[in-house]
C-alpha cells in the first residue's frame, strides 16, 4: 500500500512564533492519521528542530527542509549540506522545486545529486517536476516531465525507488489560483506511474506516492485526491492556515487502493 501524505511546503513564510502556533493548532485538530497517511511540514531551516521537537511524540508526522545543496560539504556560503539535515534527524526533503530550479538554475543533473546525497544520508526526497505554461500549451508536458524524471531518477536501484515521493506540480498552477483540473492531474499521474513501471516494474510503481502541487485549497483537495492516481498534495499558500490545511488533511484517501 502506498502512502497518501499531505504535505505543506510553508516556503519562506511566517515568522518562528507563527510557525510554533500552526503547528501547534494543526496538531490540536486531532486528524485521522496512520502510517500510510501522512503529515510532513516542510519548513524554513532555522525552524526544522522546533518542528521536530513538536511532533517528536505524534504519530505519523514528519519533518521535511525545503532543499539542500548538491554538494557534499565545503566552501559554500549559506549552504546546508545533507549530512547537517541528517545529524539532526530530519526524515524528509523537498528537491527540484521550480522555485528552485529557475531563479537558482537547478538543472536535472544537479537535482541527480541532491537526490542520491539525501539517499546515502537516509533523507526521503520529494522529488518535484513540472512543466511551464508554453509546453504545456504545446502539448509537450508528458516529454517535459519525462526527461525530468529520467535525468535526475532514474540511475537508482529499484531498492532506493521503492515508495519514493513524486510531487507534480504544474508551474502554471503554483501560487496563482489556477488548479490543473482533477482530469489533468490524473491523466499526469497515471503517465508518471507508467514510466516508472516500465523501467522498475509495475510494484514499484505502486509502491511510488505521487503527489499533486499547484493552488491546492480546502474547496479543491478532496476532489483531486480522489482521483485514482493522486496520492496526496504538496500545498504551499493553504498550508499556512491551520483551519484550510486541515481540511486538505482529511481530504486524504482513507483507504488507498493499492
Ligand atoms: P501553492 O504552492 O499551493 O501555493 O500553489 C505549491 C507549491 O509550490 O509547492
Amino acid at each position: 500500500m502506498r502512502k497518501e501524505i499531505a504535505a505543506a511546503n510553508w516556503k519562506m513564510n511566517i515568522t518562528y512564533p507563527q510557525a510554533e502556533a500552526l503547528i501547534d493548532d494543526i496538531l490540536q485538530q486531532g486528524h485521522y492519521l496512520n502510517s500510510h497517511r501522512l503529515v510532513i511540514f516542510g519548513v524554513p531551516f532555522p525552524y526544522l528542530k522546533m518542528a521536530q521537537d513538536k511532533i517528536r511524540f505524534e504519530d505519523n508526522y514528519h519533518i521535511a527542509a525545503q532543499n539542500m545543496h548538491h554538494e557534499r560539504n565545503g566552501a559554500f556560503t549559506g549552504e546546508i549540506s545533507a549530512e547537517m539535515l541528517h545529524a539532526i534527524g530530519v526524515e524528509y526533503v523537498i528537491i527540484g522545486h521550480s522555485e528552485r530550479r529557475i531563479p537558482f538554475n537547478e538543472t536535472n543533473e544537479i537535482i541527480a545529486k541532491k537526490i542520491d546525497l539525501a539517499l546515502e544520508y537516509e533523507i526521503k526526497p520529494i522529488f518535484c517536476c513540472g512543466e511551464p505554461l508554453e509546453v504545456r500549451d504545446e502539448g509537450k508536458q508528458n516529454e517535459f516531465v519525462q526527461k525530468q524524471i529520467e535525468e535526475s531518477l532514474f540511475h537508482l536501484s529499484p531498492s532506493q525507488f521503492h515508495g519514493f515521493v513524486i510531487a507534480y506540480e504544474p508551474i502554471w498552477a503554483i501560487g496563482t489560483g489556477k488548479t490543473a483540473t482533477d482530469e489533468q492531474a490524473q491523466e499526469m499521474h497515471a503517465f508518471i506511474r507508467t514510466l516508472i513501471a516500465e523501467k522498475y516494474g509495475q510494484d514499484i510503481a505502486n509502491s511510488v506516492s505521487i503527489l499533486y502541487g499547484g493552488s491546492i485549497k480546502s474547496s479543491n483537495a478532496k476532489s483531486i485526491f480522489s482521483m485514482h492516481d493522486v496520492d496526496g498534495g504538496l500545498v504551499g499558500g493553504a498550508s499556512l492556515i491551520a483551519a484550510d490545511f486541515g481540511v486538505v488533511i482529511d481530504s486524504l484517501k482513507k483507504d488507498p487502493e493499492v
